[in-house]
C-alpha cells in the first residue's frame, strides 16, 4: 500500500533541526523580554470574515493563498495566513486595547496556500510583535531597534538591510491611487499581465513588479512621499531620527508597500540576499485603522512579523550558530564494563542534581563497541564508567582527547570546569 506522505509545502522539523530552531527562539524571547513584551497565544483557525476584513478582499493571500473551508456547522473558517488579525481580534475580544498601551508577541504557525521554494511554504513559523495605543513613531521606533538588537544578538546584522517607507494617511494613499493609476493607464499595454490585474484592484501593488518593462515605466511614476501629509510626514521624520540616535541603518524605498492592506505610516522590512528570491526575514509597519476596521474604537498599533524558516535557513548559511547549540546534550555517559552498566543511571541523575543546566545523555543499550558508539553521539564530552574495588571511577574524554580518570565523589567539579570550557 503506498505510503502517506506529509502535505508540499509543510515540513517536518526533525529533531537534528530543532535545536537550531530552539536557540533561535531562545534568543529571540530574551531580547523581548527585556523590552517587556508579553506573549500572547491565539487559535490557529478564525473566522474567515476576520482575514478578509483586516488583509483586504484584493489581496495575493485572501484572493488565493488562504486554506478555508466550512466546519459541520457550515461556518466559513480559515487556517490563519498570519497573526495580526488574530492578535487584534483577541485584544479586541478580552478588553486590552482601548485606551491601553500594550506591547504582545507570539509564535507559531501560519498558512498560505503558495507556489513552495526554498525559504517560501505553505505551513510556515512566524515569531511577531503587536503594540497597541502608542501613535507616536517612538514605538515604531522601538519595534525595529528591538528587531536590529536581536539580529546583533545573532551574529547577523551585517548580513541584513532595514528598508523604510511611509504610505501615509488613508486619504494621502487614495489620491495617490488616484494619480498612479492615471499615470500607468498611460502604459497599460506594455505592462505585465499581473500589473495589468493589480492596476484595477490594487495598484499600489503594482509598484512590487519585477517585470523589466513595468519596472522601466515606474521610474518616472509619480512618488509616494510627494503625496504625505504634515503629519505623517513629522511621523516619518522623528522615525528616523530616532533610528539615527540610536545607529541604525536604513535605505527609504519609496516603492515599498507590502502585500497587506492593513497598514499606513511606517512600512518596513529587513531583507538579506544571501537567500535568493526569499529575502525578506522580517516585515511589518503601522496599523492605526485595523483595531476600528474590525469593530474596535479607534486604536493604533505597531508590529512586525519574522519569518522563522528563513532566520534559520540565514543562521545556518553565515554559520553563526555556537557549536554547543547545534546538539541537545552536552555529556554522554556510558559504562565501559558489565559490572558498571547499573552505575550509569545513579551516576547521571547525581550529576544532574549537582551541575543543574548540563545536558546528560546516558547510553541504555548494550556495550558493544561502546567507545565508538560515544563518539558516534556527537557528544562534545563522554564519560566512560568503571567499577573497580574501591568503587565508581569515572574517565572522562572531551571528543578524542582524554581529560582525566577521577572516582565519582571527583567527577561534579571536572565535569562542571570542562562544561564551562566548551561551552
Ligand atoms: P508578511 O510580510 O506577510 O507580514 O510576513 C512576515 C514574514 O513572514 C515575511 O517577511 C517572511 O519572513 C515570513 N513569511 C511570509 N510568508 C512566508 C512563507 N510562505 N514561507 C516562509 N516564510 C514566510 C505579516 O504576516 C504581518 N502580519 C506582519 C505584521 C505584524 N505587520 C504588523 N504586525
Amino acid at each position: 500500500m503506498a505510503k502517506v506522505k506529509a502535505i508540499r509545502g509543510m515540513n517536518d522539523i526533525l529533531p537534528h533541526e530543532t535545536p537550531v530552531w530552539q536557540y533561535l527562539e531562545r534568543q529571540v524571547r530574551a531580547v523581548l523580554s527585556s523590552y517587556g513584551y508579553s506573549e500572547i497565544r491565539m487559535p490557529i483557525v478564525e473566522q474567515t470574515d476576520l482575514f478578509k476584513r483586516s488583509i483586504g478582499e484584493v489581496t495575493d493571500i485572501v484572493e488565493k493563498e488562504m486554506y478555508t473551508f466550512e466546519d459541520r456547522n457550515g461556518e466559513s473558517l480559515t487556517l490563519r495566513p498570519e497573526g495580526t488579525a488574530g492578535c487584534v481580534r483577541a485584544g479586541e475580544e478580552h478588553g486590552l486595547l482601548f485606551n491601553q498601551a500594550q506591547r504582545f508577541w507570539y509564535q507559531g504557525p501560519m498558512f498560505r496556500y503558495e507556489k513552495p521554494q526554498k525559504g517560501r511554504y505553505r505551513q510556515f513559523h512566524q515569531i511577531g510583535v503587536e503594540t497597541f495605543g502608542m501613535s507616536a513613531a517612538d514605538i515604531d521606533a522601538e519595534v525595529i531597534m528591538l528587531s536590529a538588537r536581536l539580529w546583533k544578538n545573532l551574529g547577523i546584522l551585517d548580513a541584513v538591510t532595514l528598508q523604510l517607507n511611509s504610505l501615509g494617511s488613508n486619504e494621502n494613499r487614495l489620491k495617490y491611487k488616484e494619480d498612479l493609476v492615471e499615470y500607468l493607464m498611460q502604459f497599460h499595454d506594455r505592462l505585465d499581465d499581473d500589473s495589468q490585474r493589480r492596476l484595477k484592484s490594487n495598484p499600489l501593488r503594482v509598484l512590487d513588479s519585477k517585470n523589466e518593462s513595468t519596472q522601466q515605466i515606474l521610474r518616472d511614476a509619480p512618488v509616494l512621499a510627494d503625496y504625505l501629509d504634515d503629519e505623517s510626514r513629522e511621523h516619518f521624520s522623528r522615525l528616523t531620527d530616532l533610528l539615527d540616535q540610536a545607529g541604525i541603518h536604513y535605505e527609504i524605498n519609496s516603492r515599498l508597500v507590502r502585500g497587506l492592506d492593513y497598514y499606513c505610516k511606517t512600512v518596513f522590512e529587513w531583507v538579506t540576499d544571501k537567500l535568493g528570491a526569499q529575502g525578506t526575514v522580517c516585515a511589518g509597519g503601522r496599523y492605526d485603522g485595523l483595531v476600528q476596521q474590525l469593530g474596535g474604537k479607534a486604536t493604533p498599533g505597531v508590529g512586525f512579523a519574522m519569518g522563522i524558516e528563513r532566520l534559520v535557513l540565514l543562521l545556518e548559511t553565515l554559520n553563526t550558530i555556537p557549536e554547543s547549540e547545534k546538539v541537545s546534550f552536552d555529556l554522554y555517559i556510558a559504562a565501559e564494563s558489565k559490572e558498571a552498566q547499573s552505575d550509569v543511571m545513579q551516576c547521571g541523575e547525581f550529576l544532574r542534581d549537582q551541575i543543574p543546566g548540563l545536558r546528560i545523555k546516558t547510553h541504555c543499550a548494550g556495550l558493544k563497541n561502546i567507545n565508538s558508539k560515544a563518539r558516534q553521539t556527537g557528544a562534545k564530552l563522554i564519560l566512560l564508567l568503571q567499577k573497580g574495588e574501591a568503587g565508581v571511577v569515572g574517565t572522562l574524554w572531551s571528543e578524542a582527547e582524554l581529560i582525566a580518570q577521577v572516582p565519582l565523589s571527583g567527577l561534579p567539579s571536572l565535569v562542571a570546569q570542562q562544561w564551562q570550557l566548551i561551552k
